[in-house]
């Protein structure tokens, strides 16, 4: 299969003033439709940069991201941003929920900034899909307020992935939670993956995190130092991944 997404030779130069920082410097990746795939490496490593790359939040220095066969840099912005919406989900750190609107609302969201009826057809069929998947039907009348911190989290997972995007892309989405939370997170991030053939694109600097991934790539400063295969497994022990990363000095 041709993968549904693929990095090429990507660098990033940020400029500040006088001072440049050249935060990539020459990625390539391709991801298969169905994987799951963590990029990890410290802070600072470059891992938010290549995911807001990949999603299409950014443009490269140089080199070229192609999305589901799209080369994502020969679009105007218009059709760069039409074609995140319809491809990408996003969960990010902080769960970004709107506070005034339900669970079930925050979910339908994206569909109704589509301009489709989240509360009808086809629309309201995914939604009450995308909570189940979470595991929130019960509780998606609920405002956010009313929820846990990693209930929460699991409203912007189902929000992200109601659209049946190409790709999930997820960054640190269990910064903000404990160790049990995080681990119940990434469960359902697996699960999305595992149940519905969701492809998920996971950074993290938690090797904890890591471990649910079917493959982690291990960036240092902006380059991709090495790839760990882990293949897909229904336990998500650690241990191992914490063992080849030793062997790479982390
Ligand atoms: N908007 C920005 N302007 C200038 N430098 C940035 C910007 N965003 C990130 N950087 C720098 O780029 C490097 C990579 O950052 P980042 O991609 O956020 O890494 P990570 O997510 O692995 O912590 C860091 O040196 C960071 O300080
Ligand atoms: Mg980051």
């Amino acid at each position: 299969m041709p993968p549904i997404l693929e990095a090429r030779d990507l660098t990033k130069t940020y400029r500040a003033g006088e001072a440049e920082v050249h935060a990539l410097q020459g990625v390539s990746l391709a991801v298969q439709p169905g994987e799951f795939l963590a990029l990890m490496g410290a802070s600072g490593s470059g891992k938010t940069t290549l995911l807001q790359l990949l999603g299409g939040l950014d443009r490269p220095t140089s080199g070229e991201v192609v999305l589901d066969g799209v080369t994502v840099s020969t679009l105007d912005d218009d059709r760069a941003t039409r074609l995140r919406r319809e491809k990408t989900g996003f969960v990010f750190q902080a769960f970004n929920l709107v506070p005034l609107l339900s669970a079930r609302e925050n979910v339908g969201l994206p569909f109704l900034l589509a301009g489709r009826d989240p509360n009808g057809g086809e629309a309201a069929a995914r939604v009450d899909e995308a909570l189940s998947l979470v595991d929130l039907r019960s509780k998606a009348d609920r405002r956010p307020d009313e929820l846990a911190f990693g209930e929460q989290q699991r409203v912007a997972i189902a929000r992200a992935i109601a659209g049946r995007p190409a790709i999930l892309f997820a960054d640190e989405p269990t910064g903000n939670l404990d160790y049990a939370t995080g681990n119940e997170i990434l469960q359902y991030l697996y699960r999305s993956c595992a149940e519905r053939g969701q492809t998920v694109v996971l950074v993290t600097h938690d090797a904890q995190a890591g471990a649910y991934a079917d493959r982690v790539l291990f960036l240092r400063d902006g380059r991709i130092l090495d790839e760990i295969g882990l293949g897909r497994r229904t336990e998500h022990p650690a241990r191992p991944l914490i063992e080849r990363l030793a062997l790479l000095g982390q």
